[in-house]
């Protein structure tokens, strides 16, 4: 929709993009898009249906015609998604999901199929859009365009202290190679790659806090859009 403001916020995995783009939505009173949560239910529900990632024609089919609902309740939890009826914010959420979402998100027809859907989050009274390509291909209009980034270290590092709380075994090795695996993924594939729009902010929170962070995008947002206290 014309005339809705659209903070497009894009960056390799682990940046800190989905917590920082969550506060600033909150902060601003703007509608909020998770794009790589789409990626996330297309390799889910390929796994449900028992999909190959092979099979292109039915992972298209498969993002086509998602059965999804994002419930947004009222207090500080996170979104709920709800997959053909079941709720599974928390199964998209891991490391093998994450690897499949990059592997379905290199395939052209996958990412057609979900650009509608991404669109349509548009609305009043302004959208904060979290992803790879909202800068670049969804939102190429976006009033404020940021590229948040961090090293790739800092990234697994980040990953590491969040998984270890759940899994003592998890080692930081394997996460450094994963996320620069899908880095290289991301960034090499033909269609929609990864990467900082002519126009955007280069925000490096390697040395930043989320605080920090999100201090950093407001002020962008504020010198682009005017005062938005
Ligand atoms: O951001 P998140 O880690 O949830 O995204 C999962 C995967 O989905 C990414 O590794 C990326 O390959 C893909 N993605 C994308 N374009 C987006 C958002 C995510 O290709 N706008």
């Amino acid at each position: 929709m014309v005339n809705v403001p659209v903070i497009a916020i894009d960056g390799p995995s682990g940046a800190g993009k989905g917590t920082v783009s969550q506060l600033v939505a909150k902060r601003l009173g703007w509608h909020f898009l998770d794009s790589g949560a789409l990626y996330r239910l297309v390799a889910q529900a390929a796994k449900s249906h028992a999909i190959t990632l092979d099979n292109v024609e039915a992972l298209e089919t498969l993002a086509a015609h998602l059965d999804v609902q994002f419930c947004v309740t009222d207090d500080d939890l996170p979104v709920r998604v709800i997959l053909e009826g079941e709720d599974v914010s928390a199964a998209i959420r891991t490391e093998e999901i994450g690897n499949d979402a990059s592997r379905v998100a290199a395939l052209p027809g996958v990412r057609a199929a979900l650009l509608e859907r991404q669109r349509a989050f548009r609305v009043p009274p302004g959208l904060v859009a979290d992803g790879r390509d909202m800068g670049t291909v969804v939102f190429p209009d976006a009033e404020v365009k940021i590229f948040l980034t961090a090293s790739a270290e800092e990234r697994a590092q980040r990953r590491y202290k969040q998984l270890k709380e759940k899994n003592p075994n998890v080692i930081f090795n394997d996460l450094l190679k994963e996320i620069s695996e899908r880095d290289k993924r991301d960034t090499e594939r033909s269609v929609a790659p990864l990467r900082p729009a002519a126009d955007a902010v280069i925000v490096d929170t390697t040395e930043l806090t989320i605080e920090q962070a999100v201090e950093r995008v407001m002020a962008v947002c504020e010198q682009r859009l005017g005062n938005l206290h």
